[in-house]
């Protein structure tokens, strides 16, 4: 079957990168068929639902996914939803909602959806009605150069799980708290499998940690100052989150009685997160040195960092090599990098 995801357009190379890691660590194979910004549109072989579905779960750059039933010039799209056998998929309510996705269209989407609506009704039993609040079938057309993809919706991403879990909303809060979306993006890189161990050893507030226990990994959090342990031990309960281990320790000498499948972690930037006097650079290159020994040979690590360090030269003398980055700007003098690291 094939696919279509639509994409944030906050950033411009993480959604996707997202979307190649989460359907690699569920096991999804796909082709892609077509990449165009905010829109990917994937071939899936073996289709099997269960996967798809904790796909879909665990991505935050993405907004909805849909199977594609028609592929055709817009302007052809009314023509060929009069032969479309709509009985097949749709058998008690329906709504249709039509996106542009560019200023080329010259179609009117409210009508489209009237017109479409009015088709598939001719088509469908008496008893299948409208329901634009919660429709058995949500059917979405995409309108994008020149094209209309229309499919049935499989899943959409909760922008309440996002916005609920902001880290001012949490019963423990500090400055330099990193997103709940970028969070989950930064764990889903590092393919982190349900059950496996994801550390975060300057775990702040547990912002990462939320999102990793969330798509069911076992997490570890440390943090050299006691009040951000504590808080993270609030928020990870508030969360709802009961397999953790969060303990006080100095990332630069930690040591772990087992190595961990991942680790997923933004340093403090000497900001708003105290370095505690260390130089940006040695407690990098010292954490990173420490790091290696934490982690599994065929584990990923994934790190934000800000712009301005070099981390060819954080990570020189260490075993790790950087695989893949994305560069967040964050505002004119932040731009934050995000690196996602293997075991040379
Ligand atoms: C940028 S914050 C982490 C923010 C976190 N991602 C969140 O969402 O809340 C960096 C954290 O590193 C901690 N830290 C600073 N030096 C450390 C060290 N040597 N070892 C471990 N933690 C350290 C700080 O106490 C701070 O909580």
């Amino acid at each position: 079957m094939e696919i279509a995801l639509l994409l944030s357009k906050e950033h411009s190379t993480l959604p996707r990168a997202e979307v190649d890691a989460v359907m690699d660590c569920e096991g999804v194979k796909y082709h892609l068929k077509m990449e165009q910004e905010g829109l990917l549109i994937l071939d899936i072989p073996h289709k099997n639902p269960e996967d798809l579905e904790r796909v879909i779960e665990r991505l935050s750059y993405t907004h909805e996914v849909f199977q594609i039933l028609l592929q055709v010039d817009e302007n052809d799209l009314l023509t060929e939803a009069e032969k479309y056998p709509w009985d097949e998929i749709i058998s008690s309510s329906y709504a249709v909602r039509v996106k542009k996705m560019d200023k080329k269209s010259k179609l009117n989407t409210s009508k489209l959806e009237w017109d479409l609506g009015g088709i598939i009704k001719s088509r469908v039993s008496d008893q299948v009605r409208v329901n634009l609040e919660n429709p058995s079938t949500f059917l979405r057309v995409v309108l994008k150069d020149g094209q209309a993809i229309a499919g049935n919706q499989i899943g959409k991403i909760s922008k309440k799980h996002f916005f609920n879990l902001k880290p001012h909303k949490r019963p423990f809060f500090y400055p330099g708290s990193m997103s709940p979306k970028l969070a989950r993006c930064m764990v889903n890189l590092t393919r982190i499998k349900k059950g496996q161990a994801l550390l975060d050893p300057f775990c702040g507030t547990g912002g990462i940690l939320i999102e990793a226990g969330m798509v069911g990994a076992r997490v570890i959090g440390t943090d050299i100052d006691y009040k951000m342990v504590n808080g993270t031990k609030k928020n990870l309960e508030h969360c709802g989150i009961s397999n953790y281990q969060v303990f006080q320790e100095d990332a630069r000498k930690l040591e772990l009685p087992h190595k961990v499948d991942a680790i997923v972690t933004d340093p403090p930037y000497g900001i708003s997160a105290s370095t505690r006097g260390e130089k940006s650079h040695d407690l990098y290159h010292q954490a990173m040195k420490s790091l290696q020994g934490l982690i599994k040979e065929d584990g990923l690590l994934c790190l934000a960092t800000p712009h301005y360090l070099d981390l060819d030269e954080i990570l020189a003398g260490t075993k790790f090599k950087i695989i893949e980055q994305h560069h967040i700007r964050m505002h004119k003098s932040l731009t934050r990098v995000i690196s996602l690291l293997s075991l040379v």
